[in-house]
C-alpha cells in the first residue's frame, strides 16, 4: 500500500468547541500521523481562493463566511492511502448521514459546521498542501 499525504483542516466549529485534541486523537488512533499543522486565522481571500471550485454553488458565501468566522487548524496528514483513509475517517459531508464512529458523525453540528475538511483526491492534496504549507513545515 502505498504511503500518500493528505491535506485537513479542523474547522472553526471545532476550534471554538476546543475539540482539536479529540479530533486529532481519531486521526492517531485510526493510523494517520499528523506530520505538519498550524492555526491560522483565514481571511475572506484565501477562503474564496481555496473553495474556488465551489463559487458557483448556493453556499459558497455562507462556506466563506464560516470559514473565517474563527480559527482553523491546518494539517497535513500521512498514511495508507491517506486520502480515502482520512475521506472514511471524518465520514459523510452531512452529519445525517455520517456513519456510526466517524470524526462528523461524533462532532459536527451540521453540514456547513462540518469540523473537518479533507482533500478529495491525491491531486487537490498536493494543490492544497502547497497553498499552505511550505516544504520545511512538513517533517515526516
Ligand atoms: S464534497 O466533499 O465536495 O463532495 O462535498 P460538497 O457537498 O460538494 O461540499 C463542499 C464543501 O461545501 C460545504 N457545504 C456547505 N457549506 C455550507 N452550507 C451548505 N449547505 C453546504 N453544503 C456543503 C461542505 O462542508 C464542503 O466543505 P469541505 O471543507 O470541502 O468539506
Amino acid at each position: 500500500m502505498a504511503i500518500e499525504r493528505t491535506f485537513s483542516i479542523l474547522k472553526p466549529d471545532a476550534t471554538r468547541r476546543n475539540l482539536t485534541g479529540k479530533i486529532n486523537a481519531v486521526f492517531e488512533e485510526k493510523g494517520l500521523r499528523i506530520v505538519a499543522q498550524k492555526r491560522i486565522q483565514m481571511t475572506q481571500a484565501m477562503a474564496e481562493t481555496f473553495y474556488g471550485v465551489h463559487k458557483e454553488r448556493p453556499f459558497f458565501k455562507d462556506l466563506v463566511s464560516f470559514m473565517t468566522s474563527g480559527p482553523v487548524v491546518v494539517q497535513v496528514l500521512e498514511g495508507e492511502n491517506a486520502v480515502a483513509a482520512n475521506r472514511e475517517i471524518m465520514g459523510a459531508t452531512n452529519p445525517a448521514n455520517a456513519a456510526e464512529g466517524t470524526i462528523r458523525k461524533l462532532f459536527a453540528e451540521s453540514i456547513e459546521a462540518n469540523s473537518v475538511h479533507g482533500s478529495d483526491s491525491p491531486e487537490n492534496a498536493a494543490t492544497e498542501i502547497a497553498y499552505f504549507f511550505a516544504g520545511h513545515e512538513i517533517v515526516g
